[in-house]
C-alpha cells in the first residue's frame, strides 16, 4: 500500500545537509511498498540525480535474489536514491561498493562499532548482517541511465524482532533507541561524498578505503554455492579475489557469498 508521500523534506536536521547533490530533495513516505519502485518511477519521469525517497514503513521491501527485506515501522531506515552516473553497465557494482562503503563510514560515525563492508552489498559487525544494498539499473545500449541504490538499515529492531540470528541491529549493539533521521543524514552525506569524490577522481581511492573495510580477508568462503576459497583482496574494478586451494586467483564479479562454517 503506498500511502502517498509524507512530505518533501523540511525538517531542519535534514535541511541542514551540507551535501553537493545527494538529498537536496527528499521525499518521505509514511509506508510505501519499495522505495526503489518508487525512486524507479519518480526517475522514469525525469526526477533528478540525489533525490531521495525514504519510508519509515515498507511492505514489499526486498532484498537481493528476490529476497524480503523486513520493513517494519520506524525499525530501520530503508531508502533509494536516484543516481545517474555516466558508466558503463559493467560498471555499476562500483557504486554497490561506494554506497557499501559509505554506510560503514556513517555508522563509524554514529558509534565506536566496528562496522565493516562484506562484499558486495552488506553492512556486518561481528559478522552479523546491519545493513544491506540494493541497486537497480535502467540502461540503454549498455550505458546507465539510472541507478536506483536502495539501502536498508537495522536501526530499531529489539532481538525478537529481527528475522535471522544473524542479523544486528543498532538498538541491540546500544542498548538504546535509535534516531533513524540521525543516521540518515550520516549516510547522505557519505554517499554525498564518496559520490563527488568518484565522479572526480575515479574509483581507486574509494577501492583503496572498501579494502581497509572489508570484513572478508583471509576467510574461507563460498561463491554462489560453487565456489570455494580464501577471500584475499578486490581487484582495481571492485572484483572479489578468491585464492582456491589449487592455488588458483579467481576474479568473483557478482554473487552470493557465504562464510564456511570454520569462519562463522
Ligand atoms: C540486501 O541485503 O539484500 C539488500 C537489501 C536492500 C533493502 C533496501 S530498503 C530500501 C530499498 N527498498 C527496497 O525494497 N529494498 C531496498
Amino acid at each position: 500500500m503506498d500511502e502517498g508521500i509524507v512530505r518533501v523534506f523540511h525538517s531542519r536536521r535534514l535541511d541542514s545537509l551540507q551535501t553537493q547533490g545527494i538529498g537536496k530533495k527528499i521525499y518521505k513516505y509514511d509506508t510505501t511498498g519499495s522505495t526503489n519502485d518508487l525512486a524507479f518511477m519518480y526517475a522514469l519521469q525525469g526526477e533528478k540525480e540525489g533525490a531521495v525517497f525514504w519510508a519509515r514503513a515498507q511492505t514489499k521491501g526486498r532484498g537481493r535474489q528476490g529476497r524480503c527485506w523486513v520493513s517494519h515501522k520506524d525499525k530501520g531506515i530503508y531508502f533509494s536514491i536516484i543516481l545517474k552516473p555516466d558508466i558503463l553497465v559493467s560498471d555499476a557494482p562500483k557504486i554497490t561498493l561506494l554506497a557499501a562503503l559509505s554506510i560503514c563510514k556513517a555508522l563509524r560515525k554514529s558509534s565506536d562499532g566496528e562496522f565493516l563492508l562484506k562484499w558486495p552489498n552488506d553492512i556486518v559487525i561481528d559478522d552479523k548482517k546491519i545493513g544491506g544494498i540494493l541497486t537497480e539499473m535502467n540502461e540503454k545500449r549498455g550505458k546507465i541511465r539510472f541507478l536506483i541504490v536502495g539501502i536498508g538499515v537495522n536501526t530499531n529492531f529489539k532481538r525478537s524482532e529481527l528475522p535471522t540470528k544473524e542479523a544486528a541491529s543498532l538498538r541491540i549493539l546500544l542498548e538504546k533507541e535509535i534516531d533513524n533521521e540521525h543516521i540518515l543524514g550520516l549516510c547522505l552525506q557519505e554517499i554525498d561524498s564518496h559520490y563527488a569524490q568518484f565522479k572526480k577522481d575515479g574509483f581507486s581511492q574509494i577501492i583503496d578505503e572498501a579494502r581497509h573495510l572489508s570484513s572478508l580477508w583471509g576467510k574461507q568462503v563460498r561463491i554462489n554455492d560453487s565456489l570455494e576459497g580464501v577471500a584475499v583482496d578486490f581487484d582495481e574494478e571492485g572484483a572479489l579475489l578468491i585464492r582456491q586451494a589449487n592455488g588458483f586467483l579467481e576474479h568473483i564479479f557478482a554473487g552470493d557469498v557465504k562464510l564456511m562454517a570454520s569462519d562463522i
